[in-house]
């Protein structure tokens, strides 16, 4: 029996730090818990910037002492991804309105959110803050508040779907 699958797409600006650091997570859980074949898993940048490069390596040191693996290459987010994905979920509030402009006025399939309404931590702080021109301090904060906003996530759409 074919299973329908959520499809989840991450987004920030460039698509090389948290973006793919999310996907890394949240795929990490999906497969903690056994249900990769229910999930598609993606991200993608608003801008072009970095198109084709891999995840930055401060980003992939940080996931990798976590025992999270990041894999892919940037990628432009693009109006077929908001009618393809059900869930799109920006890293801030400027990639949130760049997703929302991308739809055009018009309705789309995914539900577009920012990742951190899922972060139980995020105490009225909702962007993940874009560590790209930080320090490697900036890194590890990224990092607990996308695992935090990860499983969370999961756990909303696993009870969703009753799974
Ligand atoms: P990201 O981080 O949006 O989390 O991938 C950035 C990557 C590159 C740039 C800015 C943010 N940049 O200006 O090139």
């Amino acid at each position: 029996m074919s299973v329908t699958k959520q499809k989840v797409l991450f987004v920030c600006l460039g698509n090389i730090c948290r973006s793919p650091l999310a996907e890394g997570v949240f795929r990490h859980y999906v497969e903690a818990a056994g249900l990769s074949e229910r999930f598609v898993i993606d991200s993608a940048g608003t801008s072009n910037y970095h198109i084709g490069d891999p995840p930055d390596a401060r980003t992939t040191r940080v996931a990798g002492q976590r025992g999270i693996r990041l894999t892919g290459a940037a990628r432009q987010l693009r109006e077929s991804d908001l009618h393809e994905f059900d869930y799109v979920l920006a890293m801030d509030r400027e990639n949130l309105a760049n997703v929302r402009r991308l739809a055009n006025g018009n309705s789309v399939k995914a539900e577009i959110k920012l990742l951190r309404e899922f972060d139980p931590e995020a105490n009225g702080s909702f962007d993940v803050p874009d560590p790209y021109y930080g320090g490697q301090r900036g890194f590890e904060e990224v990092q607990d508040m996308v695992e935090r906003a990860c499983a969370a996530l999961l756990a909303h759409i696993r009870a969703l779907q009753n799974w």
